[in-house]
């Protein structure tokens, strides 16, 4: 790809058609050992895989589908949330540059949200040891040129809906993999305030009052930030008031809705 960056995007194996790119690169790990920065991207995904069980539907042709193999060995397990949050700034970063900067957000964990709507997911999948992460498989997927969706999807969106505009899939591909670089080398060299700042500065409905549901139980709540173990911090109104003494943290977002 003759890719302005350290490593990432190095080598890329472009298929035309895979069960799942995250299925692929586990399977080569057991063959071979892939430089740092490989990465696999398919114009069609048969079983692509998304956050907690879901699949991750992708019209054919018309989208990112890729994942990066990084091997953070710098991190022990218990940091692996700042690899989620490093990997969510980088998407971010790079949906910032094609759509304007306050619409942008990142949904906790790590979806990528423009005006309400998820453009982008990521599914990030370590291969633990005991005091480091050894591998973590990076698997994200962007909508960019997809312009209607199954209706079963809700709230989803693409650069070409937000922006009318087409988009060329690799030269995409080269300016998200530059910008996924630049926070996985800042989390490499342990800026960790700067990378904390900005995911909370991108955070979606930070600080302001919304009507969640955790557990099929609807109540309001404030969100005040996320953990460095990942887990949600939600201010809970009680009596009609924020007191700031009935923080509740949520680790499971499963059941945590927005309403
Ligand atoms: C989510 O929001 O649930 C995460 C979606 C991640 C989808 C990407 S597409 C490329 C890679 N391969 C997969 O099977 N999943 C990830």
């Amino acid at each position: 790809m003759g890719l302005d960056t350290l490593f990432v995007g190095h080598t890329v194996i472009n298929l035309d058609k895979v069960d799942s790119t995250n299925t692929y690169i586990h399977e080569l790990l057991l063959k071979k050992a892939p430089a740092e920065g490989f990465v696999v991207c398919a114009l069609e995904q048969y079983a692509g895989r998304g956050q907690r069980g879901n699949s991750w539907l992708s019209q054919p042709g018309t989208n990112l589908t890729f994942s990066i193999l990084f091997e953070p060995r710098f991190l022990s397990p218990s940091n692996q949330f700042w690899l989620t949050k490093a990997l969510a700034l980088g998407v971010a970063e790079f949906v910032l540059s094609v759509i304007p900067a306050e619409s942008v957000k990142i949904k906790w964990p790590n979806d990528i949200y423009v005006n309400d709507r998820k453009i982008a997911g990521i599914l990030v999948e370590n291969t633990l040891e005991t005091s480091a992460i050894k591998f973590s498989i990076a698997g994200i997927g962007l909508n960019v040129n997809q312009e209607s969706f199954d209706p079963l999807l809700k709230n989803v969106t693409s650069l070409k809906v937000l922006t009318g505009n087409s988009f060329d899939l690799s030269t995409c591909l080269e300016y998200i993999c530059i910008s996924i670089e630049r926070y996985y080398l800042k989390l490499r060299g342990s800026d960790y305030k700067e990378i904390d700042d900005l995911y909370h500065k991108l955070l979606y409905r930070k600080d302001v009052l919304s009507r969640l549901s955790l557990n099929n139980r609807g109540f309001e709540g404030v969100i005040k930030g996320v953990l460095s173990n990942g887990h949600l911090l939600i201010d809970v109104k009680k009596d009609n008031e924020m007191t700031g003494n009935n923080v509740m943290e949520v680790s499971d977002v499963k059941h945590l809705v927005f309403l």
